[in-house]
């Protein structure tokens, strides 16, 4: 029975940094042995090749189903490779070579090839040989970038004689990064490409290394129409996923036609498509505020003062810009200027040099001089600058976000007057939007927000994922202006209590956020927070006027309550040139309007916008087509006998109707200053 106990002794014998430098990281038994099975759907499969043989897991799999295999197997490191040499001694089936596997066999073909390739991180290799070994035997090019596990994919698919089958297992990473482009193009290409299943395992798949793992299945024969992916969350799932593998019809996977499949995005979405949640009622993240890298002093051990350095060079304060150089400074989730003395005082680097505006000053001059000796002029973005030591003019971003993080984005909320090296990307509000700072904070801080974020973001390798400004910038966001007032003030308290050091208040603003992002439009999530009330039932209340407004002289009272109402284009005619005289609502109004300070109303029109300023001379509960002959007697709507008072805007300006899209309970104040 195959099992992995060979893998165990290994473990256990060879250190952790031999097995590390040569990506030695055991695939386990069931993975093995799905995998072969894979290779063995070509029953006249005999020629195999395992090209990262390590102890041969998957020929000792492949040998247990089938006896008249000759499998070739490739080690590049002498140490596994006399373990495997020993265990492998008395079988007639496979052939080892110590040889890179890149350098070597390019000419032969196999019925199947199977491997979980070496992954190494970037930079513990030069791929400079693998990428150019790549174009000159397949004339292909690839991003300088390219991991080597992808490197040995793209060779392996080569290798494949007519029908035969390939089964890969590696890091998801290459489908979601930007260097993966390539392979994936060449994988479209080569049409070989048959099923993609990711594992969205709770537990690492390889115990020791922090990375997402998935398996693509290749085959090279004419049933190439498309690919299926899927994910799948626990060994269960792939051994359901398997039973539907073979048959021609699955319903368990997502399939995409070659003739869709796009190499340039991310091929997330194609298998975080079908459990993936929808996501509703979100704008693009700009709507609300822009995201931009912090500032690149391209020299940051000169331009870095903590008050020590200030006080040895005496600079003075005028000299020094507040700038968080270090991430690790910050520890929580709010930043104030209070937390900005304590680093100070701790003597941590919490200024850069700013000598600009003060030259003449001694100490300052002094310094610059230093700098030039030590030729931080001449570096290579120092040397762009004029004058050299001129910083990049940044204000305080009220959010800070960590560039780099394991457990995905880290947001700061910044009130201090400090900004910060690239060490954090800056979140910058919208000027029109600076009353929903904190609100956007608090959604920011949601596991929802992230998930609607983590489909635009890179991955990178060991499992760390990286956001560039415009990963965050062209992601989206919970519209957060239709969240209604009581929801924005229970959010506000949460994040108050978050605050406070209640952990679980993030998860109690989670929960709001999802009603938002679960209901198919605001329509109904404002349907569900007020179901409005029948106007029918107001005239019980209001059996007379509801208001009864005196005009003003045309003298504006800024404090008065404005409602604003859509009017559809059919109703357009009277409210375009002022001549109006009433406004039917529906049969139900916002129960959340204070009716009796109706004052000022503004049609909204249909596509265009508010524009024109009308007094509420009467409110009042009538009927829908009052005075003409298809008058319903007990069709009650709240009806405005409405004087137009002034043209308010120059143009037709578009608001958010927050109420059922069709009103907007607001005053003039506000509408004229938001
Ligand atoms: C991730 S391990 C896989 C081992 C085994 N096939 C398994 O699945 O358990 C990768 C193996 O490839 C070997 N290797 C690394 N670079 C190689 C290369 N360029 N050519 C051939 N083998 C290589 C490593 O020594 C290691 O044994």
């Amino acid at each position: 029975m195959c099992t992995a106990a060979a893998e165990n002794k290994y473990m256990q014998t060879v250190p952790m940094g031999h097995r590390k430098e040569f990506a030695q990281f055991f695939t386990p038994v069931e993975i093995a042995q799905f995998m072969s099975r894979w290779i063995l759907q070509n029953e006249k499969a005999q020629s195999i090749l395992e090209p990262a043989f390590g102890l041969g897991i998957f020929s000792r799999a492949l040998l247990e189903e089938k006896t008249d295999l000759h499998i070739t197997g490739y080690d590049i490191d002498p140490t596994i490779f006399l373990s495997a040499q020993s265990l492998f001694d008395s079988s007639q089936n496979v052939s080892l070579i110590l040889q890179d596997y890149l350098q070597s066999d390019w000419e032969n073909k196999y019925d199947g090839i199977i491997c979980n390739p070496p992954y190494l991180k970037f930079h513990d290799y030069d791929n400079t040989f693998a990428t150019s070994i790549i174009k000159e035997k397949l004339g292909y090019a690839l991003s300088g970038f390219t991991n080597l596990y992808t490197i040995f994919l793209l060779k392996s698919i080569n290798q494949l004689n007519k029908n035969g089958r390939c089964a890969y297992i590696v890091p998801s990473e290459f489908m979601n990064s930007d260097y993966g482009v390539a392979v994936k193009k060449y994988l479209i290409e080569s049409k070989k490409l048959r099923h993609v299943i990711v594992f969205d395992f709770e537990k690492d798949v390889f115990e020791d290394a922090i990375t997402t793992a998935c398996i693509l299945l290749c085959s090279n024969d004419s049933s190439n129409a498309s690919v299926s992916f899927s994910c799948v969350k626990n060994e269960n799932q792939l051994y359901e996923l398997e039973e539907n593998l073979y048959s021609t019809t699955c319903g368990f996977s997502n399939d995409i036609p070659y003739s869709d499949l796009d190499q340039s995005i991310k091929w997330r979405n194609y298998y975080a498509g079908e459990g993936k949640k929808e996501f509703h009622n979100l704008v693009p993240f700009t709507t609300y505020a822009k995201v931009s890298r912090g500032i690149a002093t391209g020299a940051n051990s000169y331009f870095a003062f903590s008050q020590k350095k200030a006080e040895e060079y005496n600079i003075p304060e005028s000299s020094l810009l507040p700038c968080i150089c270090h991430c690790s400074d910050i520890k929580g989730h709010f930043f104030d200027n209070t937390d900005f003395e304590k680093l100070r005082v701790e003597n941590k680097s919490v200024f850069l040099f700013n000598g600009q505006n003060n030259t003449e000053d001694e100490s300052v001059y002094k310094y610059i001089q230093l700098g030039e000796e030590q030729e931080i002029n001449r570096k290579f973005l120092t040397a762009s600058r004029t004058p050299w030591y001129a910083l990049e003019k940044r204000v305080p971003p009220q959010i800070w976000v960590t560039v780099f993080n394991r457990e995905g984005l880290r947001f700061i909320r910044n009130t201090s007057k400090a900004t910060n090296l690239t060490t954090f990307h800056s979140i910058y509000v919208n000027d029109s939007h600076k009353e929903y700072v904190d609100l956007l904070y608090a959604y920011l801080l949601t596991n929802t927000a992230h998930q609607i974020f983590d489909e635009n973001r890179r991955e990178y390798g060991n499992g760390l994922k990286k956001f560039e400004p415009n990963d965050l910038n062209l992601g989206k966001i919970l519209d957060i202006s239709i969240i209604n007032k009581s929801d924005q003030k229970r959010i506000l308290n949460y994040l108050e209590q978050y605050k406070g050091g209640v952990m679980d208040a993030i998860n109690k603003i989670d929960t709001i956020v999802q009603n938002y992002v679960s209901a198919p439009n605001n329509m109904d999530i404002q349907m569900l927070e007020d179901n409005g009330i029948l106007c029918s039932t107001i005239l019980e209340q209001y059996p007379n006027e509801i208001v009864s407004n005196q005009s003003n002289n045309n003298k504006l009272d800024y404090s008065k309550n404005l409602l604003v109402s859509l009017v559809k284009t059919d109703n357009f005619e009277f409210f375009l040139d002022g001549s109006a005289k009433s406004y039917y609502t529906g049969k139900k109004f916002p129960s959340s309007v204070a009716l009796n300070k109706l004052y000022y109303f503004m049609p909204y029109m249909k596509g265009l916008g508010i524009r024109d300023l009308y007094l509420i001379k009467i409110a009042r509960v009538g009927t829908r087509k009052e005075g003409q002959p298809d008058n319903d007697p007990n069709d009650f709507r709240l009806v405005f006998e409405i004087e137009f008072v002034t043209q308010l805007f120059p143009d037709y300006k578009k608001v958010h109707l927050d109420i059922w899209q069709t009103f907007k309970d607001t005053t003039l104040e506000a509408i004229l200053y938001n």
